[in-house]
């Protein structure tokens, strides 16, 4: 239940305010002294502490109020303060605002007002406890993860990588092609990495084509070797094709999609039996080799198009990942951005903001390149968004109005993406924490759910 701590000598102030909160089944502690409210804090789950300035008589200073606020900010950093003065002390109260204290209540308060500030708070500790909980979690699932396999030191802290990440690990140990789809830029490379680096071929080759890189003349006789003069401009000495060098080991065929037909015909083949012959040799050679492709493209529509073939989709793509673009995974950009500054720079409040609110159509590589020039450009090691000069943000996701009001689903769903956190929630449905409240209350869902 949200508890509220009132540390006060006088009981009558602290009777007033439990029925207060009592009415927004609010739980109220009290304590009279600074010693027992000091000693409840660390016994009990506090939220909020409303607390006096003044604890004996005789004493009018606000020094004990000061020395307990101090005592309670250092054992509990965030825990929020809401300090009750009396008009003669407001000053101090004042500069306690400044140096962390919630907010401040001359006495005799205002009960409205107390209430919509304790309100604000308690409702603003849940969200941070929140988000602390999900950072928490999902920290420890990343560290169970890099305990158990071989991340390649690779940056990702959104969910959405995580579950990318910890399928190439699942499969990597298993003899079966992967094909890691995904956008430009995104880390495709990076993933194939950690699926050869976890397989139990890893000690042997690991060989990469790059089929986009090559023209389709010379493909095949790279894939699969040539014998000496086996086509025009061939080398007069026999090459050994890279389906060989890889053998026992893994290859990686990036841009598979540039793959031409007569080499997507033979790569089916060496997929299906491991056999081959080079180029301009009928001796049939047979290598074991783990395959890993990788692609941009839409295969689906390549297929339709005639110009990939359906059945060697099928083979490449028994597992396959795809790695969603950097802006569908929000929460890797800010650590991404911090590993490529590589502690040389650091990024200001409104860095971050520019940072998280543009698109990447360009994703990692993109974020990379952005982050090097901004490193550059800035002055005294701070970058500021100017430094960064990223183009127009991605429009916030806003509900066009005249809409049909958010139903049940589509309010657990944006109460899920944004982890609870109302105010990011309703943001994202178009209404008003208020609205969202309400609606919420009406379908008889829960804040804490
Ligand atoms: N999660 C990550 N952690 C650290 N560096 C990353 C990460 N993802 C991508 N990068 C870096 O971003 C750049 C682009 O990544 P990568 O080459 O793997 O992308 P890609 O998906 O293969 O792109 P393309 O489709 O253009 O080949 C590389 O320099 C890579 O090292
Ligand atoms: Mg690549």
């Amino acid at each position: 239940m949200r508890t509220v701590l009132v540390i006060d000598d006088n009981p009558a102030v602290s009777t007033a305010l439990e029925l207060l909160f009592g009415l927004r089944e609010i739980r109220t502690l009290h304590a009279d002294t600074p010693a027992r409210g000091l000693a409840m804090l660390a016994d009990e789950a506090v939220d909020v502490v409303v607390q006096d300035m003044n604890f004996a008589a005789d004493t009018t200073s606000g020094e004990e109020g000061i020395a307990l606020f101090r005592a309670i900010r250092a054992a509990h950093p965030d825990l929020p303060i809401v300090l009750l003065t009396a008009w003669a002390h407001l000053e101090t109260a004042i500069e306690l605002v400044k140096s962390g204290a919630a907010d401040y209540m001359s006495k005799p308060w205002d009960d409205n007002k107390l209430v919509a500030t304790v309100e604000n708070l308690l409702e603003l500790a849940q969200a941070t406890r929140e988000v602390a909980r999900f950072r928490g979690e999902r920290r420890r699932r990343r560290e169970a993860l890099a305990a158990k396999y071989d991340l390649r030191s690779i940056v990702f802290a959104d969910a959405a990588t995580e579950r990318v990440i910890e399928l190439a690990c699942q499969v990597a140990r298993a003899d079966v092609p992967v094909l890691i789809t995904g956008p430009n830029g995104a880390g495709k490379e990076r993933i194939a990495d950690i699926v050869q680096a976890n397989s139990q071929v890893k000690a042997g080759p690991f060989v990469t084509v790059n089929c986009g890189a090559l023209p389709s003349e010379l493909i095949e006789a790279e894939l699969f070797g040539a014998e000496a003069g086996a086509y025009t401009g061939a080398a007069n000495k026999a090459r050994e094709g890279r389906f060989e060098v890889a053998d026992g080991g893994t290859l990686f065929l990036d841009e598979i999609g540039n793959l031409p037909p007569a080499g997507q015909a033979k790569l089916l083949r060496v997929l299906e039996s491991g056999q081959f012959e080079r180029l301009g040799s009928s001796r049939t050679r047979t290598v074991k080799v783990r395959v890993i492709s990788a692609t941009n493209a839409d295969l689906p529509a390549m297929i339709r198009e005639g110009r990939f073939r359906e059945d060697l989709y099928y083979r490449l793509n028994v597992i396959e990942l795809r790695l969603p673009p950097l802006a569908e995974r929000s929460d890797d950009i800010l650590p991404l951005a911090q590993h490529f500054l590589e502690g040389e720079a650091r990024l200001d409040d409104g860095a971050c903001g520019a940072l998280l609110a543009h698109a990447w159509p360009g994703n990692v590589r993109e974020l990379k390149n952005a982050i090097q020039r901004a490193r550059l450009l800035c002055a005294h090691g701070v970058i500021s968004a100017r430094d960064l000069g990223l183009a127009a943000a991605r429009v916030p996701n806003q509900r066009p109005r005249g809409e049909a009001e958010p139903d049940r689903a589509m309010i657990e769903d944006a109460l899920t993406r944004a982890r609870g956190v109302i105010s990011q929630a309703a943001n994202s449905l178009g209404l008003s924490r208020q609205a969202l409240y309400r609606r919420m209350e009406k379908l008889g869902l829960k804040v804490d759910a």
